[in-house]
């Protein structure tokens, strides 16, 4: 690795239309601070991490700094960037702000504010070990593919099948060529972890956790609102 330092890089840039409002859901409140600010507090707070790199929609850098930033002393955050049209475009405008300054990226969705801090650690520690690892949950329902005519074409084997999250942990040179490769040929994916693997470069799966979920409806909202909750129970 050229460098030691581990960039974190947040795709904050979407327009939360699952969520039903009219603004990005990362500005929304989850207990006493945005959603966004959860996610990035996590990563503020490891020792691991030495910086971070958030993609936000366009116009919204100022309000980034102003509500989410400032009032929580994010101070590992050195850039805030205008994300693009697609999760995978922001991340690779961030990771274009990143340059060859950091050894290891690790992406993070700021739409997951309840990583916990031992799944970060624990998948920064192997994405130095491996060049790509992430995690996931072994998915719990049956999953069938459905044909056009709304028929079973086929039931999946389950015990092979994962749901993956973030965070995702690359070498940095690494996820930089992936998505410099994917970008030339127009290939387009769901998560960063697709594009290393069209290089071929083995990426590693660890068995994430279950409270680090993705806030996609207002279902997730509840949900995330009643984890929060039970963890401040705990604490209290
Ligand atoms: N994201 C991004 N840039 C985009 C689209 C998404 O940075 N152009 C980010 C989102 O802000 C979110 C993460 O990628 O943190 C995961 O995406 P998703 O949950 O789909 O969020 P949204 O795209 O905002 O939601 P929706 O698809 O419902 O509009
Ligand atoms: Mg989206």
């Amino acid at each position: 690795m050229a460098s030691e330092r581990t960039v974190a890089v947040v795709p904050a840039a979407g327009r939360g239309e699952r969520m039903g409002g009219a603004t990005n859901k990362a500005f929304l409140p989850l207990g006493d601070r945005p959603l966004l600010a959860h996610a990035l507090g996590v990563l503020e707070t490891c020792p691991l991490v030495d910086e971070i790199v958030v993609a936000v929609g366009e116009g919204e850098e100022d309000a980034c700094r102003r509500e989410v930033l400032e009032p929580f002393e994010l101070r590992k955050v050195t850039g805030v960037i205008r994300g693009g049209a697609s999760r995978q475009e922001s991340v690779r405008l961030a990771l274009r702000y990143v340059g060859t300054g950091a050894g290891l990226v690790v992406i993070h969705d700021g739409a997951r504010p309840l990583l916990p801090h031992e799944l970060l650690v624990r998948t920064i520690e192997a994405g130095r070990r491996s060049g790509a690892a992430v995690v996931g949950l072994p998915v719990k329902d049956t999953v069938k593919r459905v044909g056009a005519d709304g028929h079973v074409a086929e039931t999946l084997d389950r015990r092979r099948l994962w749901q993956i999250q973030t965070p995702q942990v690359f070498w940095r040179d690494l996820i930089q060529m992936a998505h410099a490769r994917a970008a030339e040929r127009g290939v387009i994916a769901t998560d960063d972890a697709a594009l290393v693997e069209l290089l071929r470069h083995p990426v590693l799966v660890l068995e994430g956790l279950e409270e680090n979920i993705k806030v996609t409806t207002p279902f997730d909202l509840l949900t995330a609102r009643a984890i929060l909750a039970s963890r401040e129970k705990a604490r209290a």
